[in-house]
Parts: structure tokens; sequence; C-alpha cells
């Protein structure tokens, strides 16, 4: 709900209050966002207290408001010029570098839904938003603040735009989806960084003044630093305390700033990279920001996360398979690389299909010149000494196997190995007279030029129409030498946002044509793992490392901000073929079924007696796939060294326990702890029947046969589950095997189903 009293604004949710008023001066002062405070609470003017410190050495406002320093606001969207030395939301330059501006209220709409276009377009169902708009002191410039809020899902999404009616241009050299100002500094700074194959690591840090940069200027929202940041109280924890989340929906350079200013106050501003940006507004032009996700939890991170996942599984993923329960696949790049004919890629479709795969991925290689990394990149026919009946039959093969047929695309790149290049040098994104820095021997094409968005849209269309119901859409490098030769082009700052809205534009076009086709987002594993990319393609492949210890890592830092039904995760080869660990198939298969499962490893090489167990990880999956891709995410209690998490449905919990290392002679029972478990239930608990490999028991396997090993079911109360726990059954730890002893490795998964009774 959004309402509006004598010059306050009260925005609410169903946990939580923003609220902003229009202060003596004009300007958009910012009260409150946490916990919610119905607007009638008595008292609510007190929040702010008046206006009656002065600063030692400040810039007060004016001789008229000597008590107002715009350095010590709490503030909206905060302007350079006017005594506010923080952070700026807004750099705009005018009139040979002025940078001074001075927004105050000019008027206000509240409304239900949500009016206005940006894209990605997330939706603004059962919505309602509020508009202010501003206007500088002295010039026509405007500022207009949009907040649309959902209350079920305690989010408010926000953006900026900027509109000049001068005579003279604009150049914008900074503007922010959002900006919070909050009254004290007591938080702690959790962010998502990394690198490829290791992206999305948490890091949590307390705050200090100064400002802490987190961005990307790679062109693509990055696994450098994800644009996702979570403030929380120091003793927040994942069930327990404060916890705000910001996000944008933007896939290209964004930049988070956080600061804690000389008076202790937080500044949060999410924004496109200044970074090489500048946009220029003629008089009655206006740029809109990309819009950001904000949202509050008093409960703890899990809370906010789910939060974050119902959001983005409802209102911005666009695809109709949003919600839907997605295919198992096998994809065939680290089964084959390039090397492949298709008898191999049939033969691995085959045996996927003998074990209840249901969608095989073509991966790289398949088209043009492409026979290894180095060329081929830009021309979208089907290379027949592959796939000689061209796509069409490869797609009439595969679903003959009662598959789904699914395409590898990289369609941002060149090769200058490709015909393309050949044709149109002028596409890539290079500087005239200086030679290219390249990535994996590509080049990035200019998506700013509207001739290459119709050279993609076409040629993406013919693949896409042989029969394809699977797209996995990849980008391999990161952009350099920027600079855009593009007819139209008016200031090369424009570039790295032009080139994102060219990247939404054909997904939007092409998306919308192929409403059937199934998208998964990739770019050299999660290099683009953001919210603008999961609005055109509901899943995304979350990391080129497999490996299940770095996945625990990658996949947690994911479910941060981003839902279970977004994460492709694929059982590969053991030794990994990123850090060549050896891991257990059934741990690999406990890890990876957290999210959408698929294999990825030649399954022709592999024994019956694996094929085996595979088939039965199939099975258990589609009997829990619900759950495990769109069940409510918790981290539970860990214990005794391992981890546990937990995905719970309406009528189920699949719990995973996940140990590091195995101990020995530890003289303990690890404990499964469920502290929201109902205490007025009893809950039966069920272990997944592993299977054990002789090769992993060397010459124990003798002594294991000889027992009879007892399948782990039992019922207990929830208040035993929610208040002490219960012991799990015993590891083997160099004693021998009784009944109970569970195998469990290094790098070992357990699973449990988890019911009411
Ligand atoms: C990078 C991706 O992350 C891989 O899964 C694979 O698709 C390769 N690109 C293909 O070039």
């Amino acid at each position: 709900m959004i309402e509006e009293r004598k010059g306050w604004f009260f925005i609410s949710t169903r946990h939580s209050s923003y609220i902003m008023r229009i202060s003596p001066t004009g300007h958009i002062e910012h009260i409150h966002y946490g916990g919610y405070i119905p607007s009638s609470a008595e008292g609510i003017g007190q929040i702010q207290g008046p206006d009656d410190i002065r600063l030692g050495d400040g810039t007060y406002y004016d001789e008229d408001h000597q008590h107002t320093f715009l350095s010590r606001m709490l503030q909206e969207y905060s302007v350079p010029g006017k005594g506010d030395t923080r952070e700026s939301a807004l750099i705009a330059e005018y009139r040979n570098g002025l940078i001074t501006l001075d927004f105050i209220y000019h008027s206000h709409r509240i409304y239900s839904g949500k009016d206005y276009a940006i894209l990605p377009q997330v939706s603004g169902d059962g919505a309602d938003t509020l508009e202010l708009t501003l206007r500088d002191t002295v010039l026509p410039v405007y500022l207009v603040l949009r907040y649309t809020s959902y209350e079920e899902e305690d989010v408010i999404l926000r953006s900026a735009e900027i509109w000049n009616e001068m005579d003279d241009e604009v150049l914008l050299r900074t503007v922010s989806s959002m900006m919070l100002d909050l009254p004290d500094s007591e938080w702690d700074l959790m962010t998502f960084d990394g690198a490829w194959a290791r992206e999305r690591n948490e890091y949590r840090r307390p705050l200090a003044p100064g400002v802490v940069y987190v961005d990307s200027k790679l062109g693509f929202s990055s696994c450098e630093h994800n644009s996702l940041v979570f403030l929380l109280r120091p003793d927040a924890d994942d069930s327990h305390g404060e916890a705000i989340a910001i996000n944008q929906i933007y896939s290209g350079n964004h930049q988070e700033r956080v600061e804690v200013s000389p008076f202790g106050l937080v500044r949060v501003i999410a924004s496109i990279n200044p970074f090489g940006f500048g946009w220029k507004l003629g008089k009655g032009e206006s740029f809109r920001s990309p819009e950001a996700v904000l949202s509050y939890s008093c409960s703890g991170l899990d809370k906010l996360s789910a939060s974050l996942h119902r959001f983005a599984e409802r209102y911005i993923v666009r695809s109709q398979y949003g919600q839907m329960d997605r295919p198992i696949a096998i994809n065939n790049w680290e089964a084959t690389y390039f090397d492949f004919t298709e008898e191999k890629i049939m033969k691995l479709a085959a045996t996927a299909a003998s074990v209840g795969i249901e969608l095989f991925v073509l991966d790289d290689g398949w088209f043009g010149r492409r026979t290894n990394d180095t060329r081929g990149l830009g021309d979208w026919t089907v290379n027949r000494s592959k796939l000689p009946e061209g796509l069409s039959g490869y797609a009439d093969k595969i679903h003959s196997l009662g598959m789904k047929a699914g395409i590898w695309v990289e369609p941002e790149m060149v090769s200058m190995d490709s015909e393309l290049y050949e044709k149109h040098p002028e596409w890539m994104i290079a500087i005239p007279g200086r030679r290219p820095s390249a990535g994996r021997h590509q080049y990035i094409l200019d998506l700013s030029r509207a001739d290459v968005i119709e050279y993609l849209f076409q040629s993406m269309s013919s693949v896409f129409s042989s029969g394809i119901d699977y797209v996995k859409w990849d980008a391999n490098r990161n952009m350099s030498d920027y600079f855009t030769s593009s007819p139209d082009a008016r200031f090369q700052g424009e570039l790295f946002h032009r080139y994102i809205q060219g990247l939404y534009s054909l997904l939007d076009r092409l998306t919308s044509a192929f409403p059937d086709i199934l998208f998964e987002f990739c770019s050299s594993g999660g290099n683009r793992y953001d919210l603008g990319a999961l609005a055109f393609s509901p899943q995304g492949w979350v990391s080129d490392d497999t490996d299940a210890m770095e996945r625990m890592r990658i996949q947690n830092g994911t479910l941060r901000g981003y839902p279970l039904s977004s994460m492709s995760n694929h059982v590969t080869a053991s030794p990994n073929h990123q850090n060549l660990r050896r891991t257990g198939l059934e741990d690999r298969f406990g890890v990876a079924c957290f999210g959408v499962l698929g294999y990825e490893l030649d399954l022709n090489k592999l024994s019956d007696e694996e094929l085996s167990v595979i088939k039965n990880q199939i099975a258990f999956y589609k009997a829990h796939r619900h759950t495990f891709q769109h069940g409510t995410f918790h981290h539970l209690p860990s214990s005794d060294g391992a981890l546990f998490w937990a995905v719970e449905s309406s009528d189920e919990m699949i719990i995973l326990e996940y140990q590091e290392r195995n101990g020995v002679n530890t003289g303990r029972h690890r404990r499964l702890r469920i502290p929201f478990a109902d205490r007025d239930t009893v809950y039966s608990i069920e272990r997944r029947g592993k299977h054990v490999f002789r090769e992993d028991l060397g010459d124990l396997w003798k002594d294991y046969e000889s027992v009879l090993h007892e399948p782990f079911s039992i019922r207990v109360s929830g208040a035993v589950l929610a208040e002490a726990g219960i012991a799990l059954p015993p590891l083997f730890m160099g004693r021998g095997f009784e009944p109970a002893t569970r195998v469990l490795m290094d790098n070992g998964a357990d699973l449990y189903v988890v019911r009411k009774t």
C-alpha cells in the first residue's frame, strides 16, 4: 500500500515500511526503511526530530535555512553542489562543465500497477506505484523517482528518470537506479565476488568510514562482483536479524557504492557504472535508469532470499517456464568438446534417453568453420560435415528418442576467421587504427548498432525455427577497445549502455517470437548472472566449475539472490575438468540437484553400474523435482563439520548433508536440526538410499558387503527436531561396519526426505 499524508509518503509491504517526507526546503527526505510502522502511528514525526543541530564547519542550505545541512540529511537521490559532499546519485554536466543542481518536490502520483516501460519489463500486476517528480530550483530539469511496491514479497522496485527541458544539452555522467540513506552504520556488508570458475563466493565485513565500491567494468555484469549486495546487522544470520538486499536488474557495467559518512550515516547507491559512461540529453529528452530491487527482512537472510526468489520468479522472469518444472539435460560439452560427429552425439543422446534424461543440448562447434575456438563465431549456418541433415535433421533425431532438442549459440561474438567478419569488419567493437585486444580468440559485435541487431534477429530466428526446444545463450569474453562505428552514434560514452539496450531489444524480440523455447543464459559459466538476464532466460549456467566442493560455495552465494529454478547444475566427470578433484557420483548428484539438474559427461564411458546409479538418481530427482526447483531454500544449523541445506515445498522437505572432509574417531553423532519444524507435527525422515561403489572401499569392500545395511527411516516430533535435533546414523570411521554405518566420503553428500505424517 502507498499513502500520502500531509507531505509524508508511506510505502508499506507486509513486513516493511519505507517512509519519506517533503522537508521544509522542499527536498525529499528519507525517514525510515525497516520494520513495518503504520502511517497512523502516534509520534511518527518524532523519528526525524527538528532541524536544530549546527555543524562546526558545515555548509548550510541558505541564509533562511541555517540548520539545514544537506550533508547530514537522509535524502532520496542526491546531487552535488549544495553542501552534500557524500557520493552523488546523479551527476549531470551542463553549460561547459557545471554540475550543481538542486531538486525539490514538484508533484507526485500514486496509482495501481506500473505504467512505465524499461527493458526488461518487470510485471506490475497487483503492485502500487509512487511517482515523485522533482524539479531543479532554477533550471527546467526534472527528476522522476519511481517506487513500485510488492506487498507480499516485501519488495520495492525503484528507478529514476532525468528529463531535460533546457535548450542546453545535458551530459549525464552518473545515473543511479536508487539511493538509500540509513541513520546509523551498525551494519555488515555482504557481497558476492569471484572470478571464472569461482563465481559469487560470499564475503562479509563490517562497515567503516569511507566508501566501498562493488562494480563491473567488464561490459557484462560479471563474475567478479555481482550487483547483489546485502546490509545486515552484525548479529543477523541466516534465520535471525535485520537485513536489506539491493540488486539491479541490469546486465551491463554496474556499480554499488556503500558509504559511511563522517556523521556515521550510511548511503547505498546502485547505478550504471560511471566508468566510461556518458549520455547526452537534448531538449525534451529523458533517460531512464535500470530498475533496482530493494527488500527488507527482520528475520534473517534466508527470509530475505526467499522474498527475492519469489519476486524474481513471479515478476521478473517473463518466460512461461518461470514457475514451471524444467527438464533434465545432457550437454555434450565436457563429454566431447569440439570433437563430435552426429553419430557420436546420437549415441550419447540414446544412452541419455535410456536413463531418463529429457533434453539433449548440443553445445559449441556445430556451425560454420567452428572446429575449435579460434574460428567460426558469427556464421550461424550449420556445418554439414558435422550435422549432415542440418539442424532440423538433428532436432528430428533427438525428438525421435523422446527428448527435447537444445542448441548452443553465442550470438554477440565474432571470430576474425569467419565469413561475417570478412563481410562486416565494422560490426566488431574495435578502435580504427588500434589492434584490438582479444579474449578466447574472439571479439564482440557492436550490439548498439541496429544493423547488427537485425542480422542477429534473422540468423537466430532461422536457427531457432529448426525444431529447437531449448537455447543456451553464451558470451565468452569481456569488453575492450570501447568504440562504436555506428552511423547513429552520438557519443562514445553511450556505447556500454546502448550495447545492453541492444541486447535486451534482441532478446525481447526473440523470446516473443519463440515463446515455447526454454532459454538458458551463460557467459563463460556465471559471468552474466543477473536479474536482467533472468528476465529473458529463466535459468542460467551457474559456473563452469561443477566440482561439488566449489559448487557448494558458488550455489550458496547464488542462492542469496537468485531462485533455485534459475540455477542449472550438471553432474560432470570425475576427476573434475576444472580442478581434477575426484568426487563420488552420488555426491556430485547430491549437490547438483539443488536447482535444475543436468548431466555433462560421456555416459558411454560409464559402466552399467554407474548408469544404473544415474537412472536411480534421475527417478529420485523427478519424484522431487518441483521441490528442488521451486521450493523454499533454508540453511539449517551445521553440525560436526557438515553443512545442511533444506528445500521445502507444501508436502515435503529435502535435506542435503554435505561434508568437505570425513573425520576420524570424532566420538559423537552428527545432528540434524530443523529450527522451524512445526512442534505439533510428527515428521517422517528417510535417508535416500545411496549406492556404494566397490572401488571406493578397496580392501574393506568385503567387510562392508558382509553386513546387512539398514535403511534410515524414522518418525520424530517437530518439537524434537526444532529444539534438539536428531542424531544421524554414524559415519564409517575406521572401526568396521555395523548395520547402521554410513559411508560418506570427502566432498560427500547425503540426502533426506522429510514429510509431515
Ligand atoms: C563456455 C561455457 O561456460 C561452457 O559451458 C561451454 O558452453 C563453452 N563456453 C563452449 O564454448
